[in-house]
């Protein structure tokens, strides 16, 4: 696993518990699809973009083949025997991101499928306060 997260990101408002199901429905998936490989590799990366933070976690399994694309955030979509998988992973992922405001897509091409999440950084509501001589 490689790690590569930028230590100066401004702090989000969230459900600590329920991004963390986001990480590990995503992570989980990385694992599945690199079950047979040689050189399995998952690289997780975060980085703020203005406004926002962004997530990044690929992994360098067989990809998502294109016709499947549009329906892997669908419940119950899943390509797993049954029992391995029931498909809730990416609509409950799917589900907790909206919950933030957030945004989650993918791209995959053979031997190279990212996962992005996008959350919107806090809006700090409360006012200073000055007095006078401030
Ligand atoms: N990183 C990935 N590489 C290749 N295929 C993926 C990847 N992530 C998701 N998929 C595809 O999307 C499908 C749906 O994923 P999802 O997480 O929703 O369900 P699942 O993993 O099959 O089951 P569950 O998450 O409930 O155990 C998977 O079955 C798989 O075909
Ligand atoms: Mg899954």
């Amino acid at each position: 696993m490689q790690r590569d997260y930028d230590l100066n990101l401004s702090p989000i408002q969230a459900y600590g518990s329920e991004l963390n199901q986001v990480w590990t429905y995503l992570i989980d998936n990385a694992i599945d699809a690199l079950a047979d490989h040689p050189t399995p590799t998952i690289k997780l990366r975060t980085c703020q973009e203005e406004t926002h933070l962004l997530v990044e976690i690929a992994d360098n399994g067989p990809g998502i083949p294109p016709e499947m694309q549009p329906r892997i955030f669908e419940a119950f979509f899943t390509t797993k025997a049954v029992g391995q998988g029931t498909g809730l992973g990416l609509d409950m992922a799917y589900r907790i991101v909206r919950k933030h405001g957030g945004d989650i897509y993918f791209e995959s091409i053979s031997s190279n499928t990212q996962f992005y999440v996008r959350l919107p950084v806090a809006v700090l509501t409360t006012p200073r306060v000055f007095r006078r001589g401030e």
